[in-house]
């Protein structure tokens, strides 16, 4: 059966260790692992745009040994010029495993269901889980350990990127705070599934329309466009409501003075986030960057291993 990571929650708490420890293997050492040694060939295929995914994810297969092979999404037309079915069908016969970028969890979900293959989510409209992998080691790198550091994710409570804080977060052991406009809150069956985590890992999981609650005393700030992919015709309208959850020097205030930010990037400076912030002394976001390959690394090497 092949193991698939299609949301964070796919990895137990100790699993999700594991490829930590693994990445920052992968890491020190970066052509030591080569599980795809043949080469075999692993399809990344992207219905939306992409810049750090489609490269740490073809850098990363190259240095297992692999071979990567990109599809355009949008050229496949996968579920429209041809079912999610058929394409499992015929690229699941041709590759060790499929890294997919789409719209709807629900349309990753059938193609797990039929692949032999592991399928990695790369980003759907409900979460992001392999961008919380990197996240997740970058915070251990900066603050030495994970459990029981407070959290602090300000912004759009509502998108993919909350919702896999969420879950990966509360797997991590940490003091997860989401902070959003009452009108861009989680998905309470998300909620629900981060508490019933936490309950097993110590985290705690609080979320509010209170900035400045989710910001007190937090070791980790993070934040994320305001304008998910997709939602690019409501740019005007998404940017009042989320005014008073920018991250800048004033609201880092509230924040532990060696507070470190993170961001997935791309970031858009002066929305989400200041220049001053993002290009300052407590922004880590180029080592989160880098970190999506090493962490990538480990979870294809996890998952080939796992899946028999
Ligand atoms: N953070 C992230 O997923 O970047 P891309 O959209 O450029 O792949």
């Amino acid at each position: 059966m092949p193991r698939h990571f299609l949301r964070d929650d796919d990895l137990a708490p100790d699993e999700l260790l594991a490829v930590l420890d693994l990445a920052d293997e992968m890491k020190a050492d970066r052509h030591r692992y080569r599980p795809l040694a043949g080469p075999q060939a692993v399809a990344l295929i992207f219905d939306k745009p992409t810049l750090r995914t489609q490269l740490s994810f073809s850098v990363g297969i190259s240095e297992l040994g692999g071979q990567p092979v990109v599809v355009d999404g949008r050229l496949a037309g996968i579920g429209q010029r041809e079912s999610i079915a058929d394409v499992t069908r015929v690229v699941s016969r041709q590759v060790a495993a499929i890294v997919w970028r789409t719209f709807g969890q629900d349309s990753i979900e059938e193609m797990a269901a039929l692949s032999p293959v592991p399928v990695i989510n790369a980003l759907t409209d409900q979460f992001h889980p392999c961008q919380i992998l990197a996240d997740l080691q970058t915070v251990r790198e900066h603050k030495g350990h994970l459990a029981g550091l407070s959290f602090a994710y300000v912004g759009d409570a509502a998108n993919n990127m909350a919702h896999s804080y969420l879950l990966g977060a509360a797997a991590a052991g940490l003091d997860v705070r989401l902070a959003g406009p009452p009108e861009y809150q989680p998905d309470p069956r998300i909620v629900a599934d981060a508490e019933r985590i936490a309950a097993g890992t110590g985290a705690s999981i609080t979320v509010t329309d209170v900035v400045e609650k989710a910001l007190d005393g937090a070791d980790v700030v993070v934040t994320d466009t305001w304008v998910s992919m997709g939602q690019e015709a409501e740019k005007d309208a998404r940017e009042a409501p989320f005014l008073p959850y920018a991250v800048t020097a004033d609201s880092l205030e509230h924040a532990a003075s060696d507070a470190i930010v993170l961001h997935c990037l791309p970031a858009y400076r002066g929305k989400e986030i200041s220049a001053e912030v993002l290009d300052g002394p407590r922004s880590v976001v180029w080592d989160e960057a880098e970190n999506r390959l090493h962490a990538q690394k480990a979870l294809l090497a996890f998952l080939l291993e796992r899946s028999v």
